[in-house]
């Protein structure tokens, strides 16, 4: 079983994802509080540093703990901090894990989430020992669709009217893949 001691530093050509620091937090506060990032995701943009700092919390917690890991993605050359992304509701006993991730606006549309997940996929499948990625989106999230379907995922149905966000509920499409559908890159 992995263990996230010491953290599994991942490298890309273009990107080194790496654990995410407290001198990370106001970077982190740019993506987290950004509308356009949570547009689709259900939830309040962080309103303050605070927010972001409580997130860091969480993700280093679940790192200590063996429960979820999340990585920074920055950029190899600069260094800067671009998005964040990784695994959480880890289910051990059934061998599955949900993926997340979220990127600055400015960075869209060059492939890089679809770069960060080729990195982050075989370590949940390889040193994780996962069976399954699962991925839960508003159905609306074409971006985040595009990227999965790239990867590989199924799209495997669509919960009606699971969540409540800001007065009404939604959808929630989820996708599926498994251990050894990771698609080849190039496409
Ligand atoms: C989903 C997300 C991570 C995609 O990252 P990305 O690095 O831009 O992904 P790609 O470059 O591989 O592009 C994927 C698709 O995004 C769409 N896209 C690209 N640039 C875009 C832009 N400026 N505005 C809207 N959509 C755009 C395109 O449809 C593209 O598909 P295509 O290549 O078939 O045209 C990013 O859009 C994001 O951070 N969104 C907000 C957070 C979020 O929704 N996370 C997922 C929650 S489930």
């Amino acid at each position: 079983m992995a263990s996230f001691d010491p953290f599994p530093v991942l490298t890309t050509p273009r990107l080194r994802l790496r654990a995410l620091e407290p001198a990370d937090v106001e970077r982190l506060f740019r993506i987290r509080s950004d509308p356009e990032v949570t547009r689709y995701t259900g939830r309040a943009p962080d309103s303050s540093i605070a927010d972001s700092e409580q997130n860091l919390a969480v993700v280093s917690a679940g790192i200590r703990e063996n429960t979820s890991i999340y990585w920074g993605i920055t950029l190899k050359e600069g260094g800067e901090l671009i998005g964040n992304g990784g695994f959480w509701r880890w289910n051990k006993p059934h061998r599955w894990a949900e993926i997340g991730y979220g990127l600055l606006p400015a960075f869209w549309g060059q492939g890089i989430m679809t770069e960060a997940l080729r990195a982050m996929l075989p370590f949940g499948f390889e040193s994780m020992d996962l069976h399954r990625v699962e991925a839960q989106l508003d159905p609306e999230n074409r971006a985040s669709a595009r990227v999965l379907e790239r990867l590989g995922f199924t799209r495997e149905g669509q919960q009606r009217q699971n969540w409540y966000y800001d007065g009404r509920f939604t959808d929630t499409a989820v996708y599926g893949l498994l251990r050894g559908e990771l698609q080849a890159a190039a496409t």
